[in-house]
């Protein structure tokens, strides 16, 4: 891959990825859980390299970092670059903050070159990409949608914070939510790793993603009842846990037939257990499990989470416990990008001497909900062995850097017109 004329200097995205990646809970790298001290701290330096390059931030209502440089034409509206810098745990260097890192190096790169965008040009770090402790993703940019419900500003997390208070504990403030909304973004785009096998196999440099799979998350909970686990015969048993484990093989043979029928991209995974009261010595008395489902067409999705509870309520009760409710966390219909802006990356792409090709995403990410209020368009670059959500996540710099470049003469190619979202 030629990098030399990337009009990006790859050695100080490069810098800047390795010294957020340094920001994480040192007993598991790497790790920056959102709403923790260790995010606050990602987050702090993150205000202070926008704030370097020129750029005005701020915090927004739904706590979303924003670094913003005015346009010469007021009221052109804002071309935003963005992704995440928190992260699963023990989780990668690059997934998220690859594309918030490259939105700086862009902001940079135009500063540098001493060219003034027509339009305003935001770069946001979006709060809560990944599943939360509150059991919600996307929070920043689902309050950036308008689709932060009130019902998920109340789901509780640790010690039992709700959802609004952890993010006024950002800097947001929840009862003015209605302002995060926004209503002004001509084109937002997204550099992502890819988090999976596809580019690197094909010796392709960028993916332009055509469809991000809708992504539905259920809360299943479990009752048996606690007793002793030394006293209480077999047969009198109601054990909660092994009923949730015949019920992870039923959700998962569900999803491989789900899979099977060519209705397009599915997965389903059961992630997060929750054993009460976790014991050695207690038959379990209660389980929640958090189901994470895929679906490149919403039909699908549908009837799986039908069959779910259809089916599953049975399976638990052969076991001798009670499946207590399903409830739905989250439902975000697949999403798809703008065919200006893909074309916009394409012609980019191409312009750089880059090989690229269209791709779906089974990974969510936050374009999935600015594609609800703007035009957006995504840029994957390659991951090797397409390992992510894991230490060992890994992409070259001059992969992050072609992938930047990218954006950059796409943004370019937006403000002039010459791309019509
Ligand atoms: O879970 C996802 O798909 C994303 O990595 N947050
Ligand atoms: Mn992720
Ligand atoms: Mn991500």
């Amino acid at each position: 891959m030629r990098t030399s004329n990337l009009p990006i200097n790859q050695d100080r995205l490069w810098d800047d990825l390795m010294v957020l990646a340094e920001i994480t809970e040192k007993d598991k790298p790497y790790t920056r859980r959102s709403f923790t001290p260790t995010f606050l701290q990602g987050r702090d330096w993150l205000k202070a390299r926008f704030e370097a390059a020129g750029l005005d931030t701020r915090i927004d209502a739904g706590g979303n970092l924003i670094g913003r440089r005015a346009g010469a034409k007021r009221g052109a509206g804002a071309i935003v670059v963005g992704s995440h810098s928190d992260t699963v745990p023990s989780g990668g260097r690059f997934d998220g903050a690859a594309g918030v890192l490259a939105g700086l190096e862009v902001a940079r790169a135009l500063q540098e070159a001493g060219h003034d965008l027509d339009h305003d040009l935001e770069i946001i770090d979006c709060l809560a990409e990944e599943v939360s402790a509150f059991g919600i993703s996307c929070v920043g940019s689902r309050a950036i949608a308008g689709i932060l419900t009130e019902e998920m500003l109340a789901y509780e997390g640790p010690g039992g914070e709700r959802l609004a208070q952890a993010i006024a504990r950002m800097g947001g403030d929840p009862q003015r939510l209605s302002e995060a909304k926004r209503s002004d973004i001509t084109a937002f785009l997204e550099l992502h790793i890819e988090q999976g096998p596809v580019l690197e196999a094909e010796h392709i440099d960028v993916g332009i993603v055509e469809t991000i799979a809708g992504i539905t998350r259920l809360e299943v909970t479990i009752t048996g009842r606690a007793d002793h686990a030394g006293t209480t015969p077999f047969n009198l048993r109601r054990d909660a846990l092994v009923a949730a484990a015949r019920a992870i093989l039923a959700i998962q043979a569900i999803a491989r037939e789900m899979a099977e029928t060519g209705e397009g991209y599915f997965v389903a995974t059961t992630g997060e257990i929750h054993a009460e009261p976790n014991a050695a010595n207690v038959v379990p008395g209660r389980v929640r499990l958090i189901l994470d489902a895929r679906a490149e067409r919403h039909p699908t999705m549908q009837r799986f989470v039908s069959r779910i509870k259809g089916e599953i309520p049975a399976v638990v009760a052969a076991s001798g416990a009670e499946l207590s409710s399903i409830a739905t966390l989250s439902d975000a219909a697949p999403a798809h990008g703008d065919s200006g802006l893909c074309a916009a990356l394409i012609d980019a792409a191409e312009k750089l001497g880059l090989t690229h090709r269209r791709m779906t995403s089974g990974a969510g990410h936050d374009a999935a909900h600015f594609s609800r209020i703007a035009p957006v368009a995504m840029v994957f670059t390659p991951c090797r062995d397409g390992r992510s959500h894991c230490p060992e996540e890994w992409a070259e710099p001059g992969e992050i850097a072609a992938g930047a470049a990218t954006i950059l003469r796409a943004v370019l190619a937006i403000d002039r017109h010459e791309a019509t979202p």
